[in-house]
């Protein structure tokens, strides 16, 4: 069920909801469509569907800080849609089948299905602590997905999709790809051999020569250049190699010798052959859904997060394969760029590999969240630095964030414990034209990160939430409040609390919109300001918090949002 209606007052629900015992998503419904007034009348709710997906991870290998990062991107996003009031599904999952990893197994000298159990489970962990927020967290080895891939095999054959034929070309295994003449080149190995690899990925590769079954992928030039017109893919600038691709297409070899693959999904009808990985891992993103049986989540997917070495099989294959099986197309592929260690990309093999898991232990995840969120641009490549990581993180969150709340809830310059009004006559005369303008835009900053958020540039948002809360410290520190908070004068007193209030009402502009960045840190910023669990959704941050008379208490001292972390030497 997607619409989810209430006709009751938002007081009364929350009485009515707790005797009924409602389901969550229903009460965040109710949170959703509260204004910020204390006593919101609310007729009806909506709640718009959202899809998000992230690629589902091959399991030769322990998850690394590259994996994670489609992960983050992929639940902020997710979280800023739950904010916005979204009923959101978000897939996440392991992709198990394929000769690399029946290769990975063989070396383990482990059975193919203890081996992906087993890291499967690692990322899954890795996820947890990470706090990613996942919907349905998917296996290929499962028996839902395997009853879809056969599904979908079938009705290909049916529409005439697929024939056989016989493949003669590179595969790169790493890749789990099918390479062209021009995608390959000569490269000498370390023990001074000439070997072939491939031109993107620098992974060798292989002569094959096999019957097989063929996708009449080159059919679907038309369709797919037609789904490009509509900026589906961003950040822009990888448009333009979609459409090298597209104009090149050949058709693909969607099948493997059984004698090479065993671990894989059986070819239906045909004991010899096994299904091509790629075509087996895309189908997740349907099988998630209930596809065949009952689409339980509206079709399509509205992003779809990838890193720019999958582009080509999330941007050409799969939505040919979608629009053969007559279904709508992804509204959008979302490609990040690579995170690299002194300038060479993160791999297993070159054994530059930033455990996640070491560094969640070291600094918390939220600490990692907020550095790869903040630092990552998608249009290029990220350098992965702890010590900047850690800098960046002191700045920002302790320095920045924590500070201005401890000074400003601290019981020297705030007694009573409160989040207080402020005064008119004080804020018209005490604070500059400038000043004032600064806060009152605040309202307008929601709109801004809002806008950032929409196109998965949380870099971009962070960075706006951060310089006001900048500006906020530097109306502390001009207006010096410690210096009057002893007084016993009114005027005085209204002044203190005056700056008080414009720094705690930026923090919980600021700490809304930071939720799908650090959720937890940023949990513990509201609930110091005292902001009930439903009033943090993006319409209140746009709204002023306090119009009536009234100031409220502050939510119980839980100490520092985040302690100051060690700055390792490199
Ligand atoms: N199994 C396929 C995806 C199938 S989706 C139907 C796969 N798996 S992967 O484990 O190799 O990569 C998964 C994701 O991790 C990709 O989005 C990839 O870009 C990302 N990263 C892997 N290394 C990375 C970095 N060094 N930096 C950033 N992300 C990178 O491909």
């Amino acid at each position: 069920m997607h619409l989810r209606f209430i006709t009751t007052c938002f007081g009364c629900c929350q009485t009515r909801l707790s005797f009924l015992n409602i389901q969550r998503p229903l009460l965040e419904a109710v949170q959703v469509a509260s204004t910020g007034s204390r006593q919101l009348c609310l007729s009806s709710v909506e709640r718009k569907p959202f899809f998000v997906t992230t690629p589902i991870y091959y399991v030769n290998a322990a998850p690394h800080m590259g994996h994670l990062y489609s992960s983050v991107i992929a639940d902020a996003t997710a979280r800023y849609q739950r904010l916005k009031g979204a009923d959101v599904m978000f897939s996440t999952g392991t992709d198990e089948h394929g000769l690399k990893i029946q290769q990975a197994a063989t070396q383990t000298k482990t059975s193919p299905d203890l081996f992906v159990s087993k890291v499967s489970q690692s990322f899954k962990t890795m996820f947890d602590g990470y706090h990613i927020g996942y919907t349905d967290y998917i296996r290929t080895t499962e028996e839902r997905h395997h009853r879809t891939v056969t599904h979908v095999w079938n009705e290909l054959v049916r529409r005439g999709h697929i024939y056989k034929g016989d493949y003669e070309g590179w595969y790169c295994v790493s890749d789990e790809a099918f390479l062209g003449a021009d995608d390959v080149v000569d490269r000498t190995d370390k023990h001074g051999n000439t070997i072939k690899v491939s031109v993107e990925s620098g992974h060798q590769v292989t002569w094959m020569k096999e019957d097989n079954y063929m996708f009449s992928l080159s059919r679907f030039k038309d369709q797919l250049h037609a789904w490009l017109d509509k900026d589906v893919i961003q950040p822009q600038m990888f448009d333009s190699n979609v459409r090298r691709w597209v104009d090149d297409l050949r058709d693909l070899s969607v099948s493997r010798s059984k004698s090479r693959l065993t671990w894989g999904i059986p070819v239906p009808g045909d004991n010899t052959q096994t299904i091509y990985v790629w075509l087996d891992a895309l189908l997740n993103y349907l099988t998630v859904t209930g596809y065949p049986d009952t689409a339980v989540f509206p079709w399509p997917p509205d992003v779809q997060v990838i890193g720019k070495d999958i582009l080509k099989f999330h941007a050409v294959y799969w939505p040919a394969f979608l629009t053969a099986l007559g279904l709508e197309l992804p509204k959008k592929i979302f490609c990040h760029s690579h995170w690299m260690v002194d300038g060479v990309k993160m791999s297993k093999s070159l054994g530059n590999v930033v455990d996640p898991m070491a560094l969640k232990d070291k600094y918390s995840a939220e600490v990692l969240r907020y550095y790869l969120l903040r630092e990552g641009v998608p249009q290029n490549d990220g350098n992965f630095n702890e010590k900047v990581a850690i800098e960046y993180v002191n700045s920002d969150v302790v320095n920045t964030m924590g500070n201005l709340l401890s000074r400003c809830t601290g019981t020297s310059l705030n007694p009573d414990q409160i989040f207080p009004r402020r005064n008119t006559d004080v804020y018209q005369s005490r604070f500059n034209t400038a000043e004032r303008e600064t806060f009152e835009n605040l309202e307008m900053l929601t709109e801004t990160v809002d806008n950032y958020y929409k196109e998965l540039n949380f870099y971009k948002g962070i960075e706006s939430v951060m310089s006001y809360l900048r500006w906020a410290n530097s109306v502390v520190t001009v207006h010096e409040p410690w210096k009057l908070a002893k007084s016993q004068e009114e005027g005085d007193k209204a002044y203190v609390k005056t700056v008080i209030h414009i720094a705690l009402e930026t923090l919980r502009v600021g700490g809304i919109l930071l939720q799908p960045v650090i959720p937890d840190i940023a949990a513990r910023l509201l609930n110091r300001l005292g902001i009930p669990a439903e009033l943090r959704t993006l319409e209140h941050a746009k709204k002023p918090y306090l119009n009536s008379p009234e100031h409220f208490p502050l939510g119980p001292n839980e100490g520092a949002l985040l302690r100051r972390l060690n700055v390792p030497t490199k």
